[in-house]
């Protein structure tokens, strides 16, 4: 995560001087972080299934679910808006 953060901030530091790519670069960055929550949240929720914990698995399955939306939401905002844009 921190080696993901860091890329951000080094597309931010790049494209500083280049705002209609700067989005674009920002979200792709955002669904990187968004990714790497969604494998780690996919493997907490199959582990606490199999260790026969449902309300665990229930809760960490709502926040998987709010991953992938975040995720869905970033695609859509880069699909309409920030790739047009670049
Ligand atoms: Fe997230």
């Amino acid at each position: 995560m921190e080696g993901l953060l860091e890329e951000a901030d080094e597309l931010a530091e790049s494209f500083q001087e280049h705002p209609d790519v700067l989005d674009a670069a920002l979200i792709s960055a955002a669904q990187k972080v968004e990714h790497y929550e969604i494998a780690s949240y996919g493997c907490l929720v199959t582990y606490a299934k199999l260790m026969e914990h449902e309300q665990v698995a229930e809760l960490l399955g709502a926040t998987l679910a709010e991953e992938k939306e975040t995720d869905s939401l970033l695609t859509e905002i880069a699909v309409s808006e920030a790739n047009s844009r670049s």
